[in-house]
């Protein structure tokens, strides 16, 4: 499987008499002539893998017969005198894996769709109209939507999400080659936090010794914001500020993960700062590690996302309760607030439906957790799952874990 496959599995969900418009998106506007880094739009990267802003993806399928178009930028010497050397159509063509004669300028897109509107029978018509919180700006896709939508209105509009995350939720084998190297980089940096970290270090020192790594081992950017929570700041879920001191005898969580090749890896360690877990904090996080090893155990093809976190909530729930912590299992929810799995691929978070079954092939993770603000205390352990025929495997198996083999490798 490839880019090339990824195109032709929509081919195949797509309807007959559709075209399918997916633009790689631009950068984000700020303060004067200042813009966002440009993150691509990441159902674009899936069937094209670049990572360019302004272009455009085009399928039509027409009485069963599909084709495909890219639209990219012509290179502009001007341009490229200030902001570096542009993709030809040979390597945006190489890249996509398609027929470089099916790569064209953009100024064509437009003739194209009229062609498409104005002689061809076209019914329907996929974009990428996700909406995460109905408060944002809309993305790149969702306006370029509205404004096809409002001169269109005889054409039925299809989210591509619904298409799509049925594929996507399964990783292919360059895939998972992608986030076994993402995970590889971040298991490396790790161990470098390992070596230099010491109490009274700056959580964002701690921040910039895993991320320094990460660029020298190859990977260009970060999966996600690095979270650096020491002592009641690791009981912050998605704490990103990263500006306390990493005091004496507090915990450290670690919630952080290279990129590579534009797939993720999400790994949490919580590292004892001086080096020597306390008893207590021991035996919370062996508790949690428990509750890690028993979702992965159970994680298989035919469960779905919210069984395994009931799995780590009674690991959990039954620890608390036996170190007299809680009174029932009911109140575990004072100590662990979120869930225990997502799917990981493109996007940490990646694209998926509530109660999917898990397949062979989903990307996700484990990552119990135990937030006890009176004791500023927090723990998360995250590793990273590939569901298997008959269960799974651990492909973050070499990030240390084990509190005894996270204190040898810190006393080193
Ligand atoms: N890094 C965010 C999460 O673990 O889901
Ligand atoms: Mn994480
Ligand atoms: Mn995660």
């Amino acid at each position: 499987m490839s880019f090339k496959d990824h195109r032709a599995s929509l081919a195949l969900a797509m309807k007959d008499n559709s075209m399918a418009i997916v633009y790689a998106g631009m950068p984000l506007h700020q303060n004067e002539d200042d813009y966002a880094a440009f993150t691509v739009n990441s159902n674009f990267f899936y069937l094209t893998g670049l990572e360019r802003e302004g272009m455009i993806l085009l399928m039509t399928k027409v009485e069963g017969v599909v084709s495909e178009h890219l639209y990219i930028e012509e290179a502009d010497p001007l341009e490229e005198r200030w902001t570096g050397k542009m993709p030809t159509v040979k390597e945006a063509a190489e890249t996509a894996e398609m027929d470089e004669a099916r790569v064209q300028f953009l100024p064509s897109f437009m003739s194209r769709v009229n062609y498409m509107l104005s002689r061809v029978k076209v019914d329907h018509v996929y974009f990428d109209t996700f909406v995460n919180d109905i408060n944002d700006l809309p993305h790149y896709n969702l306006v370029k939507a509205r404004e096809f939508a409002a001169k269109c209105p005889a054409i039925e509009m299809h989210d591509l999400r619904n298409v799509l995350v049925p594929l996507r939720v399964e990783k292919d084998e360059d895939e998972i080659d992608r986030i076994r190297k993402a995970i590889e980089i971040t298991k490396k940096s790790l161990e470098f936090v390992m070596q230099n970290l010491k109490p009274g270090m700056m959580e964002y020192q701690v921040q910039a010794d895993f991320e320094y790594s990460c660029r020298k081992l190859g990977s260009k950017k970060q999966a996600f914001a690095t979270i650096a929570g020491s002592g009641i700041n690791g009981c912050m879920l998605h704490y990103e500020t990263n500006d306390h001191v990493a005091e004496d005898g507090t915990l450290i969580l670690l919630d952080l993960g290279a990129q590579y090749g534009n797939y993720a890896s999400d790994i949490t360690r919580t590292y004892p700062v001086n080096g020597r877990f306390t008893e207590r904090q021991r035996q919370y996080y062996d508790l949690v590690l428990a509750a890690n090893y028993a979702m992965r155990d159970a994680a298989k093809p035919g469960v779905t996302l919210k069984e395994l976190n009931d799995v780590a909530k009674k690991v959990l729930a039954e620890g608390l309760v036996k170190m007299g912590k809680i009174e029932s299992e009911e109140q575990v929810g004072k100590y662990y607030m979120h869930s225990v799995s997502h799917s990981m691929g493109i996007d940490t978070h990646d694209c998926t439906f509530n109660d999917m079954l898990l397949e062979p092939g989903w990307v996700i993770t484990d990552e119990p957790g135990l937030y006890i603000d009176e004791e500023c205390i927090g723990i998360r352990i995250e590793d990273d799952l590939l569901i298997t025929e008959d269960g799974c495997e651990v492909l973050s198996a070499d990030v240390i874990r084990e509190a005894d083999d996270i204190e040898a490798f810190m006393a080193k």
